[in-house]
Parts: structure tokens; sequence; C-alpha cells
């Protein structure tokens, strides 16, 4: 079977289009243990970067040992741990024989009870963590001991997700200041809370590491890998074209990948695309979800109904109070004032790098300017 588009999933080696230079510091960063910040706007390929970094370095060295954490949407201490605990036993599991994976639970629990005020009995099914502090350290102390025999990695992605957790903030701060044997990762993609976190001098994580921004892949690297999976259907797209795709897709590519496909199964066979072609699969596609997003918008005010259509109309507002924003929506300034910072954190609208709101989804984007 020929390549396919896949989009909404962390993708493998085969299906990674370019990102030769971000691999290469990625994988020299992890041998020499260092420290690094991956950012970028949603759905860039973050995950997919690591990932495939890891199975890079799994093959010069099956040793390795990485742990990947998910931190979206913890709210405490305790849920952290929790989140630690569970990624933890999986990656043991995955990448430890059986025997090895008992013994390294075994020293954590042993530790862990002894660090506890009289010894507490601590139960591996309960979430979250009864002692969260006391896990965590006990963790890193196993980490930092398995790195005497192993490479070890950890990866924390969705790191955006504890930017109101101060007390997690330093916790983590400290353990990973005292794991000096390991290479760490943390990945997020809300500019705005990663900012604070790594740029307020009274943040625990103020000034941590090197930084890497994922931006969106270039025409001429995207181009080829377009064409050998649009030509499954004989389609096949020109640099043009496929420049003006990636425009709408805000050069992101999952929307990319997922306008691709949607074009492999819809489009005639035999089709040389044109932006005609683009424009109609794109409001067809975004036309198959608008019970997805009718259900997205449910809740949101009039005004800030109002508000976030002028903004998929206008595509970057730098400021949501000045003239263009009155004059698309009818509101006065201090009402888009107070409709703007309403919806500081809605999932339907973004911030880019430089602060400007924005829709991410392109077909949400085209959804709302049809409104
Ligand atoms: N280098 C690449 N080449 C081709 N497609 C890519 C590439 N990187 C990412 N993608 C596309 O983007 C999708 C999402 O990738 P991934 O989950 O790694 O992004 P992410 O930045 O981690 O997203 P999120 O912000 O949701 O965590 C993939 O399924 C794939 O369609
Ligand atoms: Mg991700």
């Amino acid at each position: 079977m020929g390549k396919i588009f896949k989009f909404d999933v962390v993708i493998d080696a085969e299906d990674m289009c370019n990102r030769v230079r971000e691999k290469k510091r990625l994988v020299a960063l992890i041998r020499k243990q260092g420290r690094i910040v991956i950012y970028s706007l949603r759905r860039m390929g973050k995950t997919s970067l690591v990932n495939v970094c890891s199975q890079l370095l799994k093959k010069t060295d099956p040793k390795i040992f990485g742990l990947y954490v998910d931190l979206n949407e913890v709210t405490s201490l305790g849920d952290v741990a929790g989140r630690f605990k569970s990624h933890y036993e999986t990656a043991l599991n995955e990448q430890l024989p059986l025997k090895n994976v008992k013994a390294h639970l075994d020293a954590l629990v042993s530790r862990l009870k002894l660090g506890l005020p009289g010894g507490v009995e601590i139960s591996l099914k309960k979430k979250p963590e009864p002692q969260p502090e006391a896990y965590i350290m006990s963790l890193f102390k196993e980490l930092k001991t398995m790195g005497q025999h192993h490479e070890i990695v950890i990866i924390l992605d969705e790191f955006q997700g504890i930017a109101a957790l101060r007390d997690v903030q330093a916790v983590l701060r400290r353990e990973i200041k005292k794991l000096s044997n390991a290479a760490v990762i943390l990945m997020g993609s809300n500019q705005r809370l990663l900012y604070k976190m790594f740029n307020d001098k009274k943040s625990p994580f103020f000034g941590f590491g090197e930084d890497m921004e994922l931006k969106p892949i270039p025409l001429d690297e995207y181009l080829p890998y377009m064409n050998e999976r649009f030509a499954v259907a004989n389609l096949s797209i020109d640099g043009d074209t496929a420049d003006y795709l990636m425009r709408k897709m805000n050069g992101i590519p999952n929307y990319i990948n997922e306008l691709g496909s949607w074009i492999v199964d819809t489009i005639a066979t035999g089709t040389v695309l044109t932006k005609e072609c683009i424009d109609s699969a794109l409001a067809d596609a975004s036309k198959s979800k608008q019970g997805r997003y009718e259900s997205a918008l449910y809740g949101y005010s009039v005004n800030q109904k109002k508000f976030i259509k002028a903004v998929a109309r206008l595509g970057l507002v730098s400021s949501y109070t000045g003239q263009e924003m009155s004059g698309e929506t009818g509101l006065s300034p201090t009402e888009l004032n107070r409709i703007g910072m309403s919806l500081d954190d809605a999932p339907i609208i973004s911030r880019d790098t430089k602060n400007r709101f924005f829709i991410l989804d392109p077909f949400l984007k085209q959804f709302l300017e049809m409104l």
C-alpha cells in the first residue's frame, strides 16, 4: 500500500516530514544529558518529534530508559504524583525485563515507606498519591540509581498543565536539579502560560535549559511529502497550490495532513489540484464537522460569539479593542476589553507567540466565517 496522510496521532519516522535539524539537535542534547523546552502552537509535531528521536536512540542504545509524563489537566501535587506513578509503571513494563521491573518497584516502595513518618503503609493502587511529595522524591532517587546503568530521558509533555501549581513546579524543579545524570525535555503549547513559567524571575523554572520552537515545515520539504501521498489517488499538486493549502491550514502539519486526507478520499482520481479544489475541500470538510463546532460554541454569550467570529474573519488580531474589531462586532472598546479578558483561556481561541488572538483550527475558522 502507498503512503497515506496521517493526522491526530503521534507519528513514526516514515511519516515525519523533514525536522532533520531538530532531530539532530535533540538526539545530541539527550546524549549529553541536557535540558530543553520544546514549544510550538498546538498540533505542530512536538510529541512526534520526541517519539522519533527516542526510537532513533533506542536503535543505538537499547538500554535507554524514557519516562514520558503527560501533565495535561492536573490539578494538584497528588494528581501529578499519580501521573508520574502510572507513567513510570507503564514505562518499566514496556522497556525493562520483568524481573528488573519488580526490583525497581520494590526499591521505590521500600524507600517510600522508610521515608514516611511512622512507616505508613502505601497502597500501590491509590490515586492520587496520598504522599505525593514523598513519592516524587523517591521516584527521582530511583531514576538517579537507574542512571548508573541506563541512559535516562525524562519527558514532561503539556507542561503548561502545571502553570498554576507553584508547589508542583517547586518540587519538580528541585528534583530535576538533583537528577544530574538524565536528559530532561519539557514540552508545551500554550505560549502565554509557558512564557510566564520560564521568564518570570520568581518562577521555579525561571531560565531553565535551552529552547526549541517548532515552526512550520518549509514548502520545499512538504511538497514531495504531499505528492507522495496524493499519488495513492492519482492526484498531484504544484508548489503554488501547496503553498496556498499550507497557508490556509495555518502552516500546522496536523491540519495540512487532515485536509490532504480529505482530498484523497473525496476528489476524483487523476485531478491536478487547484486553489478552487482546496477551497471546496476545506468548505466540505468543515461542513462535515458542523455538529462538533456547534457544540463547541455552546455556552458562549451572544457578544462572545460576535468576538470569536470577528477574530475568525480578521485572521490575526493584535489589538482586540481596536477599530478593526469594533467595526466587525459593533461593540465598544470597553465591552471588547471585557470579552477579550473573559476569553483568555477559552479553548476555542488561541494566541500566537506575539500574543495575537487567532483561530488555530482552520476548519473551525471556516465554519465561523460561514455563520
Ligand atoms: N514532521 C511532520 N511531518 C508530517 N506531519 C507531521 C509532522 N509533525 C506532526 N505532524 C502531524 O501533526 C499531527 C500531530 O502531531 P503531534 O501530536 O506530534 O503534535 P503536538 O505538537 O504534540 O500536538 P499537541 O499540541 O496536540 O500536543 C500528526 O498526527 C501529524 O499529522
Ligand atoms: Mg503533543
